[in-house]
Protein backbone atom coordinates (compact mmCIF):
# COMPACT_ATOMS: atom_id res chain seq x y z
CA UNK A 1 0.00 0.00 0.00
CA UNK A 2 2.32 2.54 1.10
CA UNK A 3 5.32 0.88 -1.33
CA UNK A 4 4.80 3.79 -4.34
CA UNK A 5 5.86 6.47 -2.32
CA UNK A 6 8.69 8.51 -4.47
CA UNK A 7 10.96 9.46 -2.40
CA UNK A 8 13.67 10.40 -4.71
CA UNK A 9 11.52 12.87 -5.66
CA UNK A 10 11.05 14.60 -3.06
CA UNK A 11 13.57 18.26 -3.59
CA UNK A 12 13.98 21.41 -1.71
CA UNK A 13 15.70 24.72 -2.39
CA UNK A 14 17.15 26.34 0.58
CA UNK A 15 16.54 30.10 -0.90
CA UNK A 16 16.06 31.86 2.29
CA UNK A 17 19.82 32.73 3.91
CA UNK A 18 23.10 33.31 3.21
CA UNK A 19 26.33 32.57 5.73
CA UNK A 20 29.40 34.66 5.48
CA UNK A 21 32.07 34.33 7.61
CA UNK A 22 31.77 37.69 8.53
CA UNK A 23 28.42 37.05 9.75
CA UNK A 24 29.90 34.34 12.62
CA UNK A 25 29.89 35.87 15.74
CA UNK A 26 33.78 35.05 17.63
CA UNK A 27 32.71 32.97 20.13
CA UNK A 28 30.62 29.79 18.72
CA UNK A 29 28.21 29.63 22.25
CA UNK A 30 27.36 32.89 21.09
CA UNK A 31 26.65 32.46 17.67
CA UNK A 32 24.78 29.28 18.51
CA UNK A 33 22.30 31.78 21.13
CA UNK A 34 22.14 33.81 18.35
CA UNK A 35 20.44 31.19 15.90
CA UNK A 36 18.54 29.55 18.70
CA UNK A 37 16.70 32.83 19.76
CA UNK A 38 16.16 32.99 15.94
CA UNK A 39 14.62 29.54 15.68
CA UNK A 40 12.46 30.30 18.58
CA UNK A 41 11.29 33.76 16.81
CA UNK A 42 11.11 31.72 14.01
CA UNK A 43 8.26 29.46 16.10
CA UNK A 44 10.38 25.97 14.78
CA UNK A 45 8.49 23.14 16.48
CA UNK A 46 10.47 22.24 19.55
CA UNK A 47 13.27 24.71 18.47
CA UNK A 48 15.66 23.26 21.47
CA UNK A 49 14.97 19.33 20.06
CA UNK A 50 18.49 17.94 19.64
CA UNK A 51 18.60 14.67 17.66
CA UNK A 52 21.68 13.16 20.46
CA UNK A 53 24.14 10.04 19.21
CA UNK A 54 25.78 8.12 22.08
CA UNK A 55 27.29 4.53 22.83
CA UNK A 56 28.21 3.12 19.86
CA UNK A 57 25.84 3.98 17.73
CA UNK A 58 22.59 5.27 18.74
CA UNK A 59 20.71 8.08 18.63
CA UNK A 60 17.23 9.75 19.69
CA UNK A 61 16.04 13.11 20.37
CA UNK A 62 16.10 15.20 23.76
CA UNK A 63 15.73 18.71 24.41
CA UNK A 64 18.45 21.27 25.41
CA UNK A 65 17.48 22.81 28.53
CA UNK A 66 20.16 24.96 29.31
CA UNK A 67 23.71 26.58 28.00
CA UNK A 68 26.77 26.88 30.40
CA UNK A 69 29.58 25.95 29.96
CA UNK A 70 28.07 23.06 27.76
CA UNK A 71 24.53 21.66 26.55
CA UNK A 72 22.52 20.29 28.89
CA UNK A 73 19.98 18.08 28.72
CA UNK A 74 17.88 15.60 31.68
CA UNK A 75 17.16 12.26 31.28
CA UNK A 76 16.57 9.20 33.34
CA UNK A 77 19.67 8.04 34.95
CA UNK A 78 18.74 4.44 34.80
CA UNK A 79 18.09 4.91 30.59
CA UNK A 80 19.85 3.40 27.74
CA UNK A 81 21.61 6.37 26.71
CA UNK A 82 22.69 7.39 30.35
CA UNK A 83 24.36 3.68 30.26
CA UNK A 84 26.17 4.29 27.39
CA UNK A 85 27.41 8.13 28.69
CA UNK A 86 28.59 6.22 31.62
CA UNK A 87 30.84 3.31 29.55
CA UNK A 88 32.13 6.23 27.11
CA UNK A 89 31.02 9.84 27.47
CA UNK A 90 31.31 10.65 23.73
CA UNK A 91 28.32 12.30 22.22
CA UNK A 92 27.38 14.03 19.35
CA UNK A 93 24.03 16.22 18.87
CA UNK A 94 22.24 17.83 15.99
CA UNK A 95 19.48 20.71 15.80
CA UNK A 96 17.65 21.13 12.52
CA UNK A 97 15.53 24.49 12.18
CA UNK A 98 13.27 23.98 8.95
CA UNK A 99 12.04 27.28 8.80
CA UNK A 100 15.40 29.04 8.86
CA UNK A 101 16.95 26.09 6.64
CA UNK A 102 19.83 25.29 9.74
CA UNK A 103 21.53 22.76 11.06
CA UNK A 104 24.10 22.92 13.96
CA UNK A 105 25.71 20.35 15.20
CA UNK A 106 27.48 19.21 18.29
CA UNK A 107 30.81 16.69 19.23
CA UNK A 108 32.23 16.72 21.98
CA UNK A 109 32.08 15.08 25.68
CA UNK A 110 29.11 14.41 28.41
CA UNK A 111 29.50 14.70 31.87
CA UNK A 112 26.96 14.56 34.84
CA UNK A 113 25.35 17.60 35.78
CA UNK A 114 25.59 18.42 39.85
CA UNK A 115 22.23 16.96 41.90
CA UNK A 116 21.39 20.88 42.54
CA UNK A 117 21.40 21.56 38.98
CA UNK A 118 19.10 18.26 38.04
CA UNK A 119 16.65 19.51 41.29
CA UNK A 120 16.67 22.96 40.81
CA UNK A 121 14.92 21.82 37.21
CA UNK A 122 13.34 18.89 37.78
CA UNK A 123 11.11 21.26 40.29
CA UNK A 124 10.36 23.42 37.22
CA UNK A 125 8.33 20.92 35.45
CA UNK A 126 4.66 20.16 35.69
CA UNK A 127 3.55 18.17 38.83
CA UNK A 128 2.25 15.61 35.52
CA UNK A 129 5.71 15.52 34.34
CA UNK A 130 7.13 15.21 37.44
CA UNK A 131 5.00 11.91 38.29
CA UNK A 132 5.47 10.72 34.57
CA UNK A 133 9.47 10.53 35.84
CA UNK A 134 8.61 8.54 38.81
CA UNK A 135 6.64 6.17 36.97
CA UNK A 136 9.28 5.80 34.16
CA UNK A 137 12.17 4.62 36.67
CA UNK A 138 13.14 1.78 34.20
CA UNK A 139 13.23 4.23 30.91
CA UNK A 140 14.07 1.59 28.17
CA UNK A 141 13.77 -1.37 29.82
CA UNK A 142 10.65 -3.95 28.22
CA UNK A 143 7.25 -2.40 29.75
CA UNK A 144 4.57 -5.55 29.45
CA UNK A 145 1.61 -2.86 29.02
CA UNK A 146 0.45 0.43 29.10
CA UNK A 147 -1.86 -0.85 32.13
CA UNK A 148 1.42 -1.19 34.14
CA UNK A 149 2.52 2.39 32.91
CA UNK A 150 -0.40 3.92 34.02
CA UNK A 151 -0.96 1.95 37.44
CA UNK A 152 2.57 2.81 38.59
CA UNK A 153 1.16 6.87 37.64
CA UNK A 154 -1.39 6.38 39.71
CA UNK A 155 0.51 5.08 42.33
CA UNK A 156 2.87 8.34 42.29
CA UNK A 157 -0.33 10.42 42.31
CA UNK A 158 -1.36 8.87 45.23
CA UNK A 159 2.04 8.88 47.21
CA UNK A 160 2.75 12.68 46.59
CA UNK A 161 -0.84 13.81 47.21
CA UNK A 162 -0.67 16.95 48.42
CA UNK A 163 3.57 16.69 49.06
CA UNK A 164 6.04 18.06 46.84
CA UNK A 165 7.06 15.70 44.63
CA UNK A 166 10.93 15.17 44.99
CA UNK A 167 14.03 14.67 42.19
CA UNK A 168 13.76 11.14 42.01
CA UNK A 169 17.26 9.25 42.81
CA UNK A 170 17.33 7.59 39.15
CA UNK A 171 16.97 11.08 37.43
CA UNK A 172 19.52 14.02 36.30
CA UNK A 173 21.63 15.59 33.55
CA UNK A 174 24.29 15.71 31.21
CA UNK A 175 26.26 18.43 29.99
CA UNK A 176 27.62 18.22 26.49
CA UNK A 177 30.61 20.09 26.20
CA UNK A 178 31.90 20.54 22.73
CA UNK A 179 35.27 20.91 20.97
CA UNK A 180 33.75 20.83 17.23
CA UNK A 181 30.31 22.98 16.51
CA UNK A 182 29.15 23.27 12.57
CA UNK A 183 26.94 25.53 11.49
CA UNK A 184 25.15 24.82 8.46
CA UNK A 185 22.90 27.71 6.25
CA UNK A 186 20.91 25.95 3.11
CA UNK A 187 21.57 27.61 0.12
CA UNK A 188 20.47 26.98 -3.17
CA UNK A 189 21.70 24.38 -5.57
CA UNK A 190 22.98 22.43 -2.71
CA UNK A 191 25.76 25.12 -2.46
CA UNK A 192 25.28 25.33 1.12
CA UNK A 193 27.02 27.51 3.20
CA UNK A 194 29.33 25.50 5.99
CA UNK A 195 31.38 26.47 8.89
CA UNK A 196 33.33 24.58 11.51
CA UNK A 197 34.39 25.81 14.88
CA UNK A 198 37.45 23.75 16.16
CA UNK A 199 38.46 23.97 19.93
CA UNK A 200 42.40 25.14 20.38
CA UNK A 201 44.77 26.35 22.79
CA UNK A 202 42.92 29.67 24.44
CA UNK A 203 39.74 29.97 21.88
CA UNK A 204 38.78 28.32 18.40
CA UNK A 205 39.55 28.01 15.03
CA UNK A 206 36.84 28.60 12.17
CA UNK A 207 36.71 27.32 9.28
CA UNK A 208 34.45 27.30 6.04
CA UNK A 209 34.08 23.54 4.87
CA UNK A 210 32.71 22.64 1.52
CA UNK A 211 29.39 21.55 1.37
C1 LIG B 1 11.14 16.00 20.58
C2 LIG B 1 11.55 14.99 21.63
C3 LIG B 1 12.12 15.44 22.81
C4 LIG B 1 12.52 14.53 23.79
N1 LIG B 1 13.13 15.01 24.91
C5 LIG B 1 13.61 14.13 25.84
C6 LIG B 1 14.37 14.60 26.95
O1 LIG B 1 14.63 15.81 27.09
N2 LIG B 1 14.84 13.69 27.83
C7 LIG B 1 14.60 12.34 27.69
O2 LIG B 1 15.05 11.55 28.53
N3 LIG B 1 13.89 11.87 26.64
C8 LIG B 1 13.40 12.72 25.70
N4 LIG B 1 12.69 12.25 24.61
C9 LIG B 1 12.53 10.78 24.48
C10 LIG B 1 13.84 10.20 23.92
O3 LIG B 1 13.93 10.44 22.53
C11 LIG B 1 13.98 8.69 24.19
O4 LIG B 1 12.86 7.97 23.71
C12 LIG B 1 14.14 8.35 25.69
O5 LIG B 1 14.93 9.30 26.37
C13 LIG B 1 14.81 6.99 25.87
O6 LIG B 1 16.03 6.97 25.17
P1 LIG B 1 17.15 5.84 25.37
O7 LIG B 1 16.42 4.53 25.55
O8 LIG B 1 17.97 5.88 24.14
O9 LIG B 1 17.93 6.22 26.60
C14 LIG B 1 12.29 13.13 23.61
C15 LIG B 1 11.71 12.70 22.41
C16 LIG B 1 11.35 13.61 21.45
C17 LIG B 1 10.73 13.11 20.16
Amino acid sequence: MYQNMDLSSIRKEYRQRQLRKADLLHDPFEQFRLWLQEAIRAEEIEPNGMALATGSLSCRHVLLKAIDKGFVFFTNLNSRKAGQLEQNPAAAAAFWWRQLERQVTLEGYCEKVSPDIAAAYFSSRPRESRLAAWSSEKQSSPLTSRDALEERYQLYQNEFKNKEITLPPFWGGFRLIPHRIEFWQGRPNRLHDRFVYLKAEGGWTLERLYP
